[in-house]
Formats: C-alpha cells, sequence, structure tokens
C-alpha cells in the first residue's frame, strides 16, 4: 500500500528505511523524498515509525529506561530496565 503518492512510497520502504536505522520522517524523507512534496503523508509515516520501531528506536528506548530511576530513587539495573524497553519498542 502506498504511504506517499507523490513519490510512491510503500509502507513497505518505509519499513525498511526504519530497519536501516531511519527513526524520523526527516530521515525517511532523506533516503527517499517521502514527505517532501505535498506533505500529506508525514502523519502516516510517523505512524509507522511510532508503531514499527527499527532498531536504532529500540536502543533508544533500552538506554532510557536503563537511565531512568527506580521509585526508590538508585538506578535501575539492566535486568529491571531491559523488559520494559523491549515493551516500549514492541
Ligand atoms: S503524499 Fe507524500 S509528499 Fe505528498
Amino acid at each position: 500500500m502506498f504511504v506517499c503518492s507523490c513519490f510512491g512510497v510503500t509502507e513497505e520502504q518505509v519499513r525498511e528505511h526504519a530497519a536501516a536505522g531511519a527513526c524520523t520522517p526527516r530521515q525517511i524523507a532523506s533516503s527517499c523524498r517521502a514527505g517532501t512534496d505535498c506533505g500529506g503523508c508525514v502523519r502516516r509515516i510517523q505512524a509507522l515509525l511510532g508503531r514499527e520501531a527499527g532498531p536504532r528506536r529500540a536502543a533508544v528506548a533500552a538506554v532510557a529506561a536503563v537511565a531512568e530511576a527506580a521509585p526508590d530513587g538508585r538506578a535501575r539495573t539492566a535486568a529491571e530496565a531491559l523488559p520494559r524497553a523491549g515493551r516500549a519498542a514492541a
């Protein structure tokens, strides 16, 4: 299914760019020009990026979860944080 009709970019192509590390509509635009003409597809691209996280987004979520303090104020261990990151990336 086409996401960007101006440039003929499909959902599959957006997913491929996300899997290669693009995690913002601007980065998708740099890869395939989607969103750079009428802009009507940008919200759809944002939705795809938010729902289908690429490896870079998952890594960022994991780091953020590790950095987040536990309720008692101590730093979270990786074992505590990573299951939460897995949910955030799913
Ligand atoms: S539909 Fe993507 S720029 Fe127009």
